[in-house]
């Protein structure tokens, strides 16, 4: 039997993804059966409650869940993999397993390849398992089903495709073509994503329909608290009742778009079923991490009796700050325009949110 999501915030956000889908979308993923690698990561988190709730009413047949577990988190994924035989869950490395060991997979429909690590602080760690899940990864799969009846895969590639872009090309659309380092501590993750969308695009030129997702910070429940990317530090630091510490001058800006509006957005482009490429964030508001620290301050105020504040301390790593883009914003019109793709929850709010959420799971993802 199918355990309902008792979380409210999580169980508000499914509905409001299912509510993004237009019923030519619901059709479209109707009887699919869908493969996700890195499901038990953050944006993996999402996706796998979204089939979980809604499998029966959108009809999706099977779901075939993979992950090393490297980085990522089983517990929620045991328990949820139990009470849906529509679920079915295994230990596997894009890398070095083969997918024709798993049973079912010629029958998939829909591939969403999600394995990588994200977060720039285990990406450092991982530099070579990084490029492989992106490049290595992505190629057995791209292999594995062409010439089969697929009818879509989605590419995760990042906003981090554009490095820092020159101030003219923000807010920054698709046909930017980037200001990136192919060397220095971020080059491993963002020329993995680049060459990772050639792949894409060499086998699109072929008909495989293949799209891609560049995700602008993402954030939300799901994040593991520990998983060293910003939003997760400071939530760590109100679960902890510690002030929040910036490790830069809090100046760069970003856009932040909260998770159930970029899993809306993520289902559109794997649903596109053509190979095409979008960005998938939200426009507006830009603030500093300076102010998107005083917003999770602020909230945790209302949300939890936390009485820290921002403070600012050096990085224990002297290259934490290295090639980090000043400025992120994305130019959203075209997704807005082909997919109907329509962010709307801002940032203030959607920090109340993942705060909910963990005030509920005691910050915990189970
Ligand atoms: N979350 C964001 O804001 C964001 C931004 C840009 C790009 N992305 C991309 O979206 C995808 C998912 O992001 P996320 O935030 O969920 O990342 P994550 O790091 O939270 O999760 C990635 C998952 O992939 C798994 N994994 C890593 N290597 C694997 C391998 N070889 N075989 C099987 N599983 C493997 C990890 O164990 C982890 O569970 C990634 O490709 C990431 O680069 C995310």
């Amino acid at each position: 039997m199918i355990k309902t999501v008792s979380n409210k915030i999580l169980h508000e956000d499914m509905t409001y993804i299912l509510g993004k889908l237009s019923d030519q979308e619901k059709e479209k993923i109707s009887n699919s059966r869908i493969l996700i690698t890195g499901c038990g990561g953050f944006l993996g988190y999402y996706f796998m409650h979204f089939f979980n709730t809604f499998c029966r009413e959108l009809e999706i047949r099977e779901v075939i869940a993979l992950d090393n577990f490297l980085t990522g988190t089983r517990d929620w994924l045991d328990e949820m993999a139990k009470g849906n035989e529509r679920i079915r869950l295994y230990k596997f490395d894009i890398i070095k397993d083969d997918p024709g060991d798993i049973p079912g997979m010629d029958d998939v429909t829909h591939v969403i390849h999600a394995a990588s690590i994200a977060s720039p602080t285990f990406y450092r760690i991982y530099p070579l398992e990084t490029i492989d899940a992106n490049i290595t990864g992505l190629r057995k799969l791209l292999d594995y089903y062409s010439g089969k009846d697929l009818s879509g895969m989605l590419f995760f590639s990042s906003s981090e495709i554009y490095g820092d872009p020159f101030p003219e090309f923000i807010p920054t659309s698709e046909d930017y073509n980037g200001n990136v380092a192919t060397m220095g501590p971020r080059a491993c993750y963002d020329e993995a994503k680049r060459f990772g969308e050639t792949l894409c695009w060499v086998f699109g030129e072929k008909g495989f329909p293949v799209s891609i997702a560049r995700p602008f910070n993402n954030y939300g429940p799901g994040m593991n608290i520990n998983d060293r990317r910003l939003p997760a530090d400071f939530a760590k630091c109100v679960m902890e009742n510690r002030d929040l510490v910036m490790y830069s001058d809090g100046k760069p800006t970003r856009t932040f778009c909260y998770i159930a509006d970029a899993i809306a957005g993520y289902l559109k482009v794997l649903l596109h079923g053509k190979t095409d490429v979008f960005n998938i964030g939200i426009d507006r508001p830009e603030i500093s991490v300076l102010d998107f620290a005083g917003l999770f301050r602020d909230n945790a105020r209302n949300i939890f009796d936390y009485n820290g504040d921002v403070k600012f301390d050096k990085p224990e790593d002297a290259e934490y700050m290295t090639d980090n883009p000043n400025r992120r914003c994305p130019d959203i019109s075209k997704a807005k325009k082909i997919l109907g793709y329509d962010p709307g929850i801002f940032v203030d709010e959607g920090i109340g949110r993942y705060l909910e959420f963990l005030k509920i799971n005691n910050g915990g993802l189970l």
